[in-house]
């Protein structure tokens, strides 16, 4: 006789059948096996079904020539029974076995390097185990830096749910303009980019016992300084612990940067994949994405796996999914169900859930995803992936000092990370949407890092107020270019930022305060001259929150367009239109109906509130007062100017703009309210290139203000009208005849 040990309500009331076959049928879909794992069936394993406590009754029942106990010496509730599933969990991940082993090296070693693939658990339990062995005891926090905000969001909120805490206690996360964090935290998840900035309040990270910079391999623009930082950081402190943690084989070379560090290896389960590539090269790789994930899904065995896409950016994803939606419908009933789940950078928190939520019985789930999902997220039941082949990387110019967000080749690192997400759990498939040919011979092995093709203008600044005088001997894992740094530092000088030795200067001081660029910044701080930093503050958030403030429903486009334009009567610009926007939602009292009426982003508008209040604080740390000059526009753009001068164009005859200094060609983005307009003379807040070089967030100005703003960059000769200017007379082009 096979026993089982039963505890719950539901069983009495609700399962009127013996428990094996109730969990073939699926009706114990939440019943957890005491011991085992949830795939096997139950045996002679002790089932915890979730229950009530109150309502445990003991009693012994014969069904079928089994006897089943219901036991009520058992003491559980929901949450225990929840909590044994989430311990389960963690014992099966591929880290667990490695966890005494892991605790000693890190006990042996100050500085450990740490290989795992992606999914084995070294984001999620690293820090639990070095918070269960006591690195957090005497008041120390492990700090986990991801490069990815949505990343550090995801991480933090699943190791909270396993320490069954609150969000924001124990566990919590810290990302630009968003710290959930309290003085109860101990496990703090944040991206690399915040623990720059607290280097900032603590140069010597006093506050931590464990540092763990994890997806090392990512090699973000953050990351890579914060190597320097840390290093260093280690050597003055003996006590601080480090971990360096990556998903990718070839540690070597962290361990080489490190003093020799010891590396430790997390073997890996994967499962056989089956690679396909296309014959011929594709031409919409969106399109093909949508037509392979929709021929999986037709012919592959309903529920064995979800299917993962590779795409590049926001844009394409919502095309993707709006194209999946409409041909599953054209399929008819017959088919079973596809539940799309996009996953980008900047998906609202509370949609980014989704993705983690398990498939519902007999249908199947499309992840359409940027690179987040190539290491930094693991979505399990993923069987197929389907990858385009490219990401948008940034890519900068140092000659011109332009930067621009490009869709571009993936690496073969990549290419076989993003293969290796279908085999995690099972045997998987990739099909890559471009040919073995190109794969062998156009692919990099890796991605150059980002430090290489990025602008250093921030880091730069940040090292700065750090102390850290020689930059171009700074210990970098792999140096920036010199053109870039020096790039960089003309840029700061030329902001005010840094006098003529490349010393921090007081406006660099401030500049350096706020977690934004250093145009951003610098026109904040000039803001204060011109007595409109309540404008300024909430132009910089509005612009912070990117270009996610419209929207344009495709059957309603003529009514946002003349929503818009609202905002831009009289031609200010886009800056000011942003204003508008922000100081008339203020003035109704926040209220969404506006925002809905006048087809704006009411969630973007709460971010953008968010970032103007940490903004108003942060004024008051570096003593600018909080002045209000609405009616006095010209103030608020000389303050834009202040900061934004090297972006300063001249229309063209061909109706393109050309910057004056490092002369850049731009045109009016399609979206500006000045886009039929064209002034004369624009300062433009960034450039990005897609089927052109477009200026986004366009502003009207008059050439004698940037002589007034920046006289040590334009001369009044470099501003000057040649077309207005009268040519001398007799040298017309008569006299070269
Ligand atoms: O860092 P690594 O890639 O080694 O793994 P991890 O991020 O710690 O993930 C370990 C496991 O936790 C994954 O296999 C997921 O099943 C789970 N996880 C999750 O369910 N939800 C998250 N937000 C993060 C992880
Ligand atoms: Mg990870």
């Amino acid at each position: 006789k096979k026993r089982f040990s039963v505890t719950t309500q539901r069983y009495r009331d609700e399962l009127q059948i013996h428990p094996q076959q109730a969990w073939e049928q699926n009706q114990l879909q939440k019943a957890t096996l005491r011991f085992g794992s949830k795939d096997r069936k139950p045996t002679d394993y002790q089932f915890v079904f979730e229950g009530q406590i109150d309502f445990l009754k003991a009693a012994v029942m014969d069904t079928d020539g089994v006897s089943v106990k219901v036991d009520k010496q058992q003491p559980t509730s929901e949450s225990s029974v929840k909590k044994s599933k989430l311990n389960e969990d963690r014992k099966d991940l591929p880290i667990y076995p490695y966890k005494d082993a892991l605790l000693q090296a890190v006990q042996d070693h100050q500085v450990l390097i740490i290989v795992g693939e992606t999914g084995s658990g070294k984001t999620t339990q690293i820090p639990q185990y070095l918070h269960e062995a006591g690195y957090t005891k005497n008041g120390g926090k492990i700090g986990c830096t991801q490069p990815r905000r949505v990343a550090a969001m995801r991480v933090a909120a699943r190791v909270s749910h396993e320490m069954r805490v609150k969000l924001g206690h124990q566990v919590g996360y810290s990302i630009r303009f968003e710290d959930c964090t309290s003085e109860k935290t101990v496990l703090k998840y944040m991206t690399d980019g915040m623990l720059l900035r607290e280097f900032l309040r603590e140069p010597d990270l006093a506050s931590y016992s464990v540092i763990m910079v994890d997806e090392a391999h990512e090699r973000t623009l953050s990351t890579d300084v914060l190597f320097g930082l840390v290093k260093d950081v280690a050597r003055a402190r003996p006590d601080l612990k480090l971990l360096i943690s990556s998903a990718t084989l070839d540690a070597e070379k962290f361990s080489d940067y490190f003093d020799c560090a010891p590396i430790f290896k997390i073997p890996g389960r994967r499962f056989p994949i089956d690679i396909h590539h296309t014959k011929a090269p594709i031409a919409d790789y969106v399109d093909a994405a949508v037509v392979t994930a929709l021929q999986i899904h037709a012919t592959q065995p309903q529920g064995d796996g979800d299917i993962l896409i590779f795409l590049t950016g926001q844009e394409e994803i919502e095309t993707a999914e709006s194209i999946i939606k409409h041909r599953i419908k054209g399929l008819g009933t017959k088919i079973a169900e596809l539940i799309t789940c996009p996953i980008y950078a900047n998906l609202p928190a509370e949609l980014q859930a989704k993705i983690f939520e398990p498939t519902p019985e007999g249908a199947r789930k499309v992840v359409l995803a940027t690179n987040i999902a190539e290491t930094s997220l693991t979505i399990d039941g993923i069987k197929y992936v389907i990858d385009t082949g490219f990401c948008k990387i940034m890519c900068y110019n140092p000659r011109t000092g332009t930067e621009s967000l490009l869709v571009a080749p993936i690496s073969k690192a990549s290419a076989n990370q993003r293969a290796g997400r279908s085999g995690r759990t099972g045997p998987g498939k990739c099909f890559r949407l471009y040919t073995a040919h190109s794969y062998m011979n156009d692919l990099e092995d890796n991605t150059i890092p980002e430090i290489q093709r990025t602008n250093l203008a921030n880091v730069v600044l940040l090292l700065k107020s750090l102390g850290i005088k020689d930059l171009l001997n700074f210990d970098f894992m792999d140096r920036p270019p010199t053109e870039a740094l020096l790039k960089a530092l003309e840029l700061l000088f030329a902001l005010g930022a840094l006098d003529e030795d490349g010393k921090l200067t007081k406006v660099g001081e401030k500049m350096a305060e706020f977690p934004l660029d250093p145009m951003l910044s610098k026109m904040i701080v000039a803001s204060d001259k011109y007595k409109c930093s309540a404008e300024i503050i909430s132009i910089a958030a509005m612009l912070s929150v990117g270009n996610s403030v419209f929207y344009r429903p495709k059957d309603r486009q003529v009514q946002a367009d003349n929503a818009w334009m609202n905002f831009h009567i009289g031609n200010v610009g886009d800056h000011i239109a942003l204003l508008k926007v922000y100081n008339s939602w203020k003035e109704i009292n926040f209220s969404t109906q506006w925002c809905y009426e006048n087809y704006i982003q009411v969630r973007s508008m709460k971010i953008a509130r968010d970032i103007r209040d940490q903004l108003e604080g942060l004024l008051e740390r570096v003593g600018i007062e909080l002045n209000s000059n609405v009616n006095d526009l010209e103030v608020v753009k000389k303050s834009i100017i202040s900061g934004f001068f090297p972006h300063a164009a001249r229309l063209q005859k061909s109706g393109s703009y050309r910057t004056v200094k490092h002369p850049q060609t731009g045109h009016i983005h399609p979206s500006s309210g000045l886009s039929q307009v064209l002034p004369r003379w624009v300062v433009y807040h960034e450039l990005v290139l897609t089927t052109k070089e477009y200026m986004r967030q366009v502003t009207e100005l008059k050439p004698e203000w940037l002589v007034e703003v920046a006289p040590h960059y334009y001369q009044l000769k470099d501003v000057e009208d040649s077309s207005s200017k009268k040519m001398p007379r007799g040298i017309g082009l008569a006299s070269y005849k």
